[in-house]
């Protein structure tokens, strides 16, 4: 993995763009309510804080940690809780924030985690979607951008730790 090189698919004027659509989109579905928007870290941070900034009714904010890939780009297949959320959530409207959606098995072990807890709503908005790479039949309720398979960098997106802090979004090429 040494040889790595990078093309842009996303820059941060498109992400920008699309990041102000999805809240206006969240904040006319939510009007006259309180949002509780959970993060998963660590991918979603950046993406939340540019959300929730945009996003024009109050929310508070939690954060949960699953991790399932491991060093690399393949998931384990096996997703782990390492960090719970500590907010109440029953009877309340949540959004679920993450970066991307590929196989869904995090997101369906988080899901089914948060459910048991009773919440009025439970919503999931995802900046970018691996749609064709699913495992569990799961769609999200906001999605950012649809992307072919491939593995993308930037924006909160890492590669062993490395290229989160990038502005744009970038597809690995090896
Ligand atoms: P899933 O459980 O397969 O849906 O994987 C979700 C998690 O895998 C995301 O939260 C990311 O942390 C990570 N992931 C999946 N695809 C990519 C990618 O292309 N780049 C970086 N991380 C990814």
């Amino acid at each position: 993995m040494d040889k790595i090189s990078k093309e842009i698919l996303f820059s941060k004027d498109a992400i920008q763009k699309r990041v102000r659509e999805l809240a206006d989109q969240i904040s006319k579905d939510y009007e006259g309510k309180e949002l509780i928007v959970i993060g998963i870290l660590k991918g979603a941070f950046i993406f939340m804080a540019d959300l929730i900034r945009e996003i024009s009714i109050p929310c508070r904010v939690d954060f949960a940690r699953l991790a399932s890939y491991g060093a690399g780009s393949e998931s384990s297949g096996k997703v782990v809780m390492t960090k719970d959320i500590e907010t109440s959530i029953k009877d309340k409207d949540i959004l679920i924030v993450e970066d991307i959606l590929d196989t869904g098995l995090t997101m369906q072990y988080l899901v089914d985690w948060l459910e048991e807890r009773n919440p009025r709503s439970l919503k999931i908005c995802v900046f970018l979607d691996k749609r064709k790479r699913r495992k569990v039949s799961f769609e999200a309720d906001y999605v950012g951008f649809t992307i072919e398979d491939g593995f993308v960098v930037g924006y909160g997106l890492d590669f062993n730790e490395k290229y989160r802090f990038s502005p744009d979004i970038y597809v690995i090429k090896q």
